[in-house]
């Protein structure tokens, strides 16, 4: 999978991105993270990337020249036309299934803008996607690029150690994980849950999928509207729902 992240401040983005998980899926050639600097398809004399807009108004706008000038030297190097997909907060919110989706890709041009926006009209030139992280604005793209670049990475067969974990973490089936615990078997009075130390796979499976349930029952109830949930699970959850469950022992 090879990411190339357009953007004015490479360094920022490859450092990011170098260390942990991702640094070493870079090592291992898993993955491969190219920033490439739009100043350097300025054609000003003093490498401009940016003017006023038209209009008036506050702030400054990147020009179009420079960042079709970059995709277009991408794409000639590469010899296609990958997806675009700008960062913006006017995006799609970016989540697992989206992440899903794009790590079926080979090639993902990232665009990352600063000051007020991108010309509309280099996007429309372009840009296949608009994505946000999240209903805030932020200075650039490169913090959501390396979001999504770390998010999309660790779906990469071969990224994670424990291939099974990816799939089993946070949002699998729209359920949140459940607790996790290690060494020692008491802390500070709080013994592990005794049905982890009794070697019962099939109790924990199950103890496990509940604890799955009741945690996204009471911290993100939305997702449960599109989780899949067998019989029994169904009627674990109306207990919960009815309060039965409420006083009950993690
Ligand atoms: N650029 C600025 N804010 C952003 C956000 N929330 N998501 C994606 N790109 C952005």
């Amino acid at each position: 999978m090879n990411f190339h992240v357009m953007t004015l401040f490479p360094e920022m983005v490859l450092e990011g991105l170098g260390t942990s998980i991702t640094g070493r899926a870079m090592e291992k050639g898993l993955i491969s993270i190219e920033a490439v600097n739009i100043r350097d398809y300025s054609e000003e004399k003093h490498h401009h990337v940016d003017d006023a807009p038209y209009g008036g108004g506050a702030g400054m706008v990147m020009q179009p020249g420079p960042v079709c000038g970059c995709y277009e030297d991408l794409c000639r190097k590469m010899g296609k036309r990958p997806r675009v997909l700008y960062m913006t907060p006017q995006g799609r919110v970016f989540n697992q299934s989206i992440a899903r989706e794009l790590a079926g890709e080979d090639d993902l041009v990232f665009l990352c803008g600063h000051y007020e926006g991108i010309d509309e009209r280099a996007l429309e030139e372009i840009v296949t996607d608009y994505l946000s992280i999240g209903d805030y604005v932020l200075t650039g793209g490169e913090l959501p690029a390396m979001v999504m670049i770390d998010c999309i990475s660790r779906l990469v067969p071969g990224v994670l150690n424990n291939d099974a974990s990816a799939e089993i973490e946070s949002f699998h089936d729209n359920l949140l994980e459940y607790p996790q615990y290690t060494r020692p078997e008491v802390f500070r009075d709080r013994r592990v849950p005794e049905v982890l130390l009794s070697g019962h796979h099939k109790n924990i499976e199950t103890w496990r999928r509940e604890q799955s349930i009741k945690r996204t029952y009471e911290r993100r109830p939305e997702l449960l509207e599109n989780a899949n949930l067998s019989r029994k699970e169904q009627e674990y959850l109306a207990e919960l729902r009815s309060g039965e469950r409420a006083d009950e022992e993690d």
